[in-house]
């Protein structure tokens, strides 16, 4: 039997890099999600929410899925939904990028378009809004909910973990993972712990994202970062966090595309950043492990557009520290579950 496309979501390539950082003799290994069949990491979440959501009785030939999301998400679902039959309503406000609103269109889903602004200044709590006024509208809605979903987790750590420890030739000493809804480092960290007790895991974040407490500011680089705290965030699942700035992001990646000729995504040039920031404190022999989420041409007119960051904003510094070592608890010990 021909797979159907969605089965070829996952098993991407783990790929050793040749960046150099300084003299430091550091082995840099990353799992390019870029590979997906909808070009992001975003291809796991949707498709494994969807089916896990079929086999509970969730969703049927009848439901109508609703997601808030802007980016790669929305894309991911509206491949699999079209592919699957089934009506998908993306709700975005106004900044998704064209490029991005035009990729959701053609894969035949919905737009809501949520162009007012909520008492924090952003667009989330408004997009809540819409995606509960929906729910009650349309018949059959069923909200995949990305932010506190269990399977987005279970998707990474089934996946992305599972991989990584199938495939890595070492035992990594770091994993740096960057966040958004959390899903992946939450799921990832899991697995890999798991497998390596000594590993630390390090979270990428962007300056303005509060997922770790700091005060939340303007971002520009889409994909990264959030202005709320994901309700599956576990910092114990974490030892450390990195942020970087949308201009070190666009340079992370430029270094991405010269020294390697990987054109990715922006928030794949903030690991790149985190990690050059990180050199002093890493051991010599360091063995890091990474999630590249995405590729390149979905950011041609921004992080590989030399006229999208203002002047201004180019030498913006984190107005914190840009390194923290998060205070540990016990960590959970149930596998999946927590
Ligand atoms: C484009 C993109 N997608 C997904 C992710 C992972 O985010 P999440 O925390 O939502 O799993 C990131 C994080 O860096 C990202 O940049």
């Amino acid at each position: 039997m021909i797979p159907n496309l969605y089965s070829f979501v996952g098993d991407t390539p783990l790929v050793e890099l040749e960046v150099p950082f300084g003299g430091a003799e550091i082995r840099l290994f990353a799992k390019l999600e870029m590979f997906n069949p909808g070009g992001s990491i975003k291809d796991r979440p949707a498709s494994f929410m969807i089916q896990q959501g079929i086999a509970d009785g969730r969703i049927t030939n009848s439901t109508h899925l609703v997601e808030s999301s802007s980016g790669n998400l929305a894309i991911a679902i509206a491949m699999i939904a079209r592919q699957m039959k089934l009506e998908f309503t993306a709700v975005i406000d106004p900044n998704v990028t064209k490029n991005n609103r035009e990729l959701i269109e053609i894969y035949g889903a919905k737009i809501e378009f949520v162009d007012e602004k909520d008492v924090e200044g952003g667009y989330l709590q408004s997009r809540i809004r819409r995606v509960r006024r929906l729910l009650d509208e349309l018949p059959n809605a069923v909200w995949l909910n990305q932010y506190a979903n269990p399977d987005n987790r279970r998707s990474h750590y089934e996946g992305i973990g599972e991989e990584v420890v199938r495939d890595m030739p070492v035992e990594p000493t770091h994993a740096f993972v960057g966040v958004s809804t959390c899903g992946t480092i939450m799921g990832v960290a899991r697995r890999l712990r798991e497998a390596w007790p000594a590993i630390r895991i390090v979270a990428v974040d962007v300056v303005g994202s509060v997922i770790f407490g700091s005060p939340g500011g303007q971002r520009r680089l889409p994909g990264i970062g959030a202005s709320r705290v994901p309700e599956q965030l576990d910092t114990c699942e974490i030892d450390e966090v990195v942020y970087v700035t949308d201009w070190e992001s666009m340079q992370g990646c430029h270094r991405l595309v010269r020294e390697e000729g990987l054109l990715a995504g922006g928030s794949s040039g903030s690991i790149i950043a985190a990690i050059e920031k990180m050199v002093p404190r890493l051991p010599h022999d360091a063995v890091i492990v990474t999630v590249l989420p995405d590729r390149g041409e979905r950011y041609l007119d921004t992080v590989y557009n030399s006229n999208w960051l203002p002047e201004n904003e180019r030498a913006r510094r984190p107005l914190h520290d840009s390194h923290r070592i998060l205070a540990k608890t016990s960590r959970p010990q149930s596998v999946t579950q927590s």
